[in-house]
């Protein structure tokens, strides 16, 4: 799944001119400017920017659950103008039935689409163990602690295979070790899956979009367009221990630079005062 090993033509994902503008009672939002970008095959894309520059938007637009303003997303050259099914969605809350057990919530996935789930239930529950939640198929939410429901809500975005995963802020509403482990779980199934699963993970933390990504989009203020797509040319797996060294610190870095450079950050008074003196 690194970069270097994905075609560079074989996208899954096209959007072109994309853009958003939301029309309420007291006016309208421009969410997000003309947007054209292209998403490989089997890679990890994060995206990190400031709230409110159109991230959520983006991703509904490519689910299908909301539509352009203008332009047009293309998945598998298929025109997005539903909400497309072959795609797998976590949001930062894991939404979970609290009167269905875990494994019932991640079978929940068959039934919305009219099909049997007895026969997915071995599978279901492999999936439950290689996300670190062995035991804990028959346990209901309020019994789970915020990693797990996490966890749970993972299982259930991937039990039918999707070749798309998208993935809002999932880690945001954890401690920060748990955010740790479930990044390091997270690159161990997207190594398992290889090209056949592709993943868009939004975040506002820098360092998580460098560790788990194979590009990072960097986004502008609203209305959101794209600051820069950074390759991160770091081989897998990745190692928690170098998040604060070497490559990962510079990528992380520069996409902080990037943020200063876009007004995401303000200067300090004393640097701004340093560059008018140089
Ligand atoms: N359904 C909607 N109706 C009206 N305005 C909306 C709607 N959804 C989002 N917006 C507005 O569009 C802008 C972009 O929102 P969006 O949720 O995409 O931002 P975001 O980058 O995901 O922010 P955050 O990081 O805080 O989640 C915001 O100003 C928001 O208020
Ligand atoms: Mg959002």
């Amino acid at each position: 799944m690194n970069s270097q090993h994905v075609k560079a033509t074989d996208d899954i994902v096209a959007l072109s001119e994309v853009s958003k503008t939301y029309r309420t009672a007291t006016g309208t939002t421009h969410a997000l400017s003309p947007t054209t970008l292209n998403i490989r095959r089997g890679e990890f894309l994060s995206v990190v920017g400031p709230s409110g520059c159109g991230k959520s938007t983006l991703l509904t637009m490519i689910s299908g659950l909301a539509l352009p303003s203008s332009g047009e997303v293309r998945i598998d050259g298929q025109l997005i103008d539903k909400p497309y099914d072959r795609c797998g969605i976590a949001f930062q809350t894991s939404v979970l039935l609290e009167w269905r057990s875990v494994l019932d919530n991640v079978l929940l996935q068959f039934e919305m689409r009219g099909i049997d789930p007895a026969p997915h239930r071995a599978k279901a529950m492999a999936l439950l163990d290689s996300l670190g939640l062995e035991g804990s198929a028959r346990l209901y939410p309020r019994e789970l602690s915020g990693g797990m429901k996490q966890r749970v809500s993972i299982a259930r975005a991937l039990i039918h295979d999707p070749q798309l995963l998208l993935m809002d802020e999932p880690f945001s509403a954890v401690d920060a070790l748990t955010r740790d482990q479930l990044s390091m779980d997270l690159q161990q199934v997207c190594m398992e899956r290889g090209r056949d699963l592709t993943v868009l993970f939004i975040t506002h933390h820098i360092q998580e979009a460098v560790f788990l990504g194979d590009r990072v989009l960097v986004m502008t203020p609203r209305p959101g367009r794209i600051a820069e797509i950074i390759d991160i040319d770091i081989p897998r797996p990745r190692r928690l221990e170098d998040i604060g060294r070497e490559k990962q610190a510079q990528y992380a870095a520069h996409i902080r630079e990037t943020f200063t450079r876009v007004g995401v950050f303000r200067q300090s008074k004393t640097e701004q005062c340093e560059g008018e003196a140089a």
